[in-house]
């Protein structure tokens, strides 16, 4: 695993987006996983910026989301489908048909589950997955104690996730029990992993992630064993490391 400080958030997200270009360019058709929540969001202005200003073509890209919350009706602002076309795909100019999630409306969870697994194989697995980490060392919706071997499946949010997401809704009460989440083993699959931390609040995960045992109470640690993982933080969400 490499770590990269950096100054700011800023920082952080033109250096991913720089890595992000650079995969479109020996790749055009790259499939890019994204994940939602304030982190990553300077990550996806800074690509949009070099799109349109044509350092890079992003016109063949594909995406795929990390998670979804169960139960949100289709088109509810805060449902990651919405949040990720609204902040990846059209600012991309991508069309919706180049952009792949899981179906938390499905009547059956466990088969849109099952099949969402299936459609990134489909897809050719995923080719450069962004992550962010929750205070409680979250990837995706794979809370404490998740399996390190887990599949795209549905999750109960913990307590604390669900006070951490309320600024998104009008209250606490709005946001969602479930998820469904790609699975910690789905996640390892992809060719790069690639987090982005930033703030005070993520230090003491990102050091449990990083310096750590890796252990199913620290789901971010399992990026120890992948074999190209990338975690960016600035120098407020690294002040934890030794
Ligand atoms: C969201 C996701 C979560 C967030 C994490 C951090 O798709 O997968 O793991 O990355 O909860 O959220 P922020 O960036 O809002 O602090």
């Amino acid at each position: 695993m490499e770590v990269v400080i950096v100054p700011d958030s800023a920082a952080g997200g033109e250096l991913i987006a720089e890595a992000m270009a650079n995969l479109l360019r020996r790749k055009p058709d790259a499939l890019l996983g994204v994940a939602t929540g304030s982190t990553p969001l300077p990550i996806y202005e800074a690509f949009a910026a070099k799109v349109r200003a044509a350092a890079v073509d992003a016109s063949q890209a594909r995406i795929c989301q990390l998670d979804e919350y169960v139960g949100l009706p289709s088109g509810h602002p805060e449902s990651y489908r919405s949040v990720v076309l609204r902040e990846v795909v059209e600012p991309l100019g991508l069309s919706e048909s180049s952009f792949i999630g899981p179906d938390g409306t499905a009547d059956d969870i466990a088969a849109a589950c099952e099949e969402y697994d299936q459609a990134l194989v489909a897809a050719g697995g995923v080719d450069l997955q962004l992550l962010g980490i929750g205070t409680d060392g979250h990837i995706g919706f794979n809370e404490p104690c998740s399996s390190l071997a887990s599949r795209t499946r549905i999750k109960t949010l913990t307590q604390q996730t669900r006070k951490d997401n309320a600024r998104f809704f009008d209250s606490i009460d709005d946001v969602p029990h479930h998820v469904i989440t790609q699975g910690i083993g789905t996640i390892l699959e992809a060719r790069h992993l690639v987090l982005l931390a930033t703030g005070e609040a993520k230090a003491d995960a990102v050091a449990l992630a990083v310096e750590g045992p890796l252990s199913a109470l620290v789901p971010a640690s399992a990026l120890q064993l992948h074999p190209h993982a990338t975690v960016v933080v600035d120098e407020a969400a690294a002040s934890q490391l030794k």
